[in-house]
């Protein structure tokens, strides 16, 4: 699911890396998440796969040639005039130094010397020491001073046998960014904090309390934040997810004492606040550093937690927007004004959590957005949108 992408015209460049079966997933991908491709392949890559399987996979044209008297156009400034976005994926050192240079001696490097928009991506893969090499780093430098995201190559076990940094990274690392470059950036230079996941209460070595939340709504909005161009802080309570790569700043925290310490810490310096975390209002009074038997579990002794959203209610200072989650199995409405009024919250999302079909764990949600003065239903859909949707509702009505 990746909605900036959706229909947009995306010009893969594919070199000769031995990682070019990966580029045949990411063609594959595009497709499925129904943009619009096109691909140049080097004749070098030509030797390791035909282009015929970029072609069928990605149900799009494949160039190589330059001179082109066929199409009767120019193919190097009329795909770089078309795409709104180019990745070069497998880059090989190669590739990186005739761009970096303005060496254009085939399609693809006369395609990037014409592209002068900023979203371009090169993603280098190749043997470590070949990657290591002052002059292909010192070629990513220009490349970066020239406006190309370079997306860092994985370490681990490499073609020839070797380990080191160079190994192509995970696609959805590359559509991810991909997303960040074509989405606007209405949220720039605001300072976000979202939190995210369950609280875990410990009772002893094997045992604790806490809820269903997977992290999946957090983890949502605080992509769409960092898309949009905000500083984002993500508090994590334990999830077995993984964080979004566009997000920098990530804090793992366990119980509902340790994220109201962490919430403190980052609360004075965010411009928005948004607590998707699921907290625990209790926790064991004493902890037992052994394993409790059947006789004195059942005689367990039971605090209250502290209301995080609450204290940030009363500390609020002027211009800063606190925005509430309210899961809730009955009187959802009454119950979700309540804890917007008596928290001193800004906005509220109400959950539904009774039911199987969306809140806790599930890809989809459907919420309805409470202020003082609104209410905004947003039907069912994917937790990505649904987050699109909350960032919109945020811009409009605070900004
Ligand atoms: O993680 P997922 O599987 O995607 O599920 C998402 C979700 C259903 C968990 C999420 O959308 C959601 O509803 N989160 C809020 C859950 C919750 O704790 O609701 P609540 O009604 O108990 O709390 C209201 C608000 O007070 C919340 O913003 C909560 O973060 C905050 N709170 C609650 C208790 C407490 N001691 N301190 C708090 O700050």
């Amino acid at each position: 699911m990746y909605p900036y992408l959706k229909g947009k015209n995306i010009l893969l460049g594919v070199t000769s890396g031995i990682a070019i079966y990966k580029a045949v997933d990411l063609i594959s991908k595009m497709r499925q998440i129904e943009c619009n491709p096109k691909v140049i392949m080097t004749k070098n890559a030509q030797r390791w796969i035909s282009d015929q399987i970029f072609s069928a996979v990605g149900n799009c044209e494949v160039y190589y040639e330059t001179f082109d008297v066929k199409t009767g156009w120019i193919p190097h400034t009329e795909l770089s005039r078309w795409a709104e976005l180019f990745i070069v994926a497998p880059a090989t050192a190669n590739i990186i130094a005739k761009i970096s240079h303005g060496i254009a001696d085939d399609l693809l490097s006369c395609t990037a010397l014409a592209y002068s928009k900023t979203s371009k991506i090169i993603v280098p893969t190749m043997n470590v020491r070949m990657y290591e090499n002052p002059i292909n780093k010192k070629n990513l430098e220009v490349l970066k001073q020239n406006g190309w995201s370079i997306i860092e190559p994985e370490e681990g076990h490499l073609a020839d046998g070797e380990i080191g940094k160079g190994r192509y990274p995970d696609n959805s690392e590359i559509l991810e960014y991909s997303e960040y470059l074509l989405s606007k950036k209405d949220f720039m230079n605001k300072k976000v904090l979202v939190t995210a996941g369950p609280t875990v209460e410990r009772i002893d070595p094997v045992r604790f309390l806490s809820n269903r939340s997977s992290g999946r709504m957090g983890y949502e909005l605080a992509r769409e934040f960092a898309n949009r161009g905000a500083d984002v802080t993500l508090i994590s309570g334990p999830t077995d997810l993984k964080p979004p790569s566009i997000v920098k700043k990530i804090i793992r925290i366990e119980s509902a004492k340790e994220l109201r310490e962490k919430v403190l810490e980052h609360f004075e310096d965010s411009d928005i606040i948004v607590m998707t975390a699921a907290v625990s209002d209790v926790r064991i009074k004493n902890y037992s550093e052994q394993k409790l038997k059947k006789d004195t579990i059942v005689n367990l002794e039971i605090e209250k937690n502290p209301d995080i959203i609450k204290e940030l209610g009363r500390k609020k200072r002027d211009g800063q927007i606190l925005v509430g989650f309210a899961a809730e199995t009955e009187n959802l409405k009454e119950n979700a004004i309540k804890k917007l009024k008596e928290k001193k919250i800004d906005m509220i999302v109400l959950n539904d959590v009774s039911r199987e079909d969306i809140g806790f764990e599930k890809e989809e949600n459907e919420v309805t957005i409470f202020t003082s003065k609104e209410e905004l239903r947003l039907e069912k859909n994917h937790k990505r949108i649904i987050a699109n949707n909350i960032c919109d509702f945020i811009f409009s009505t605070f900004f």
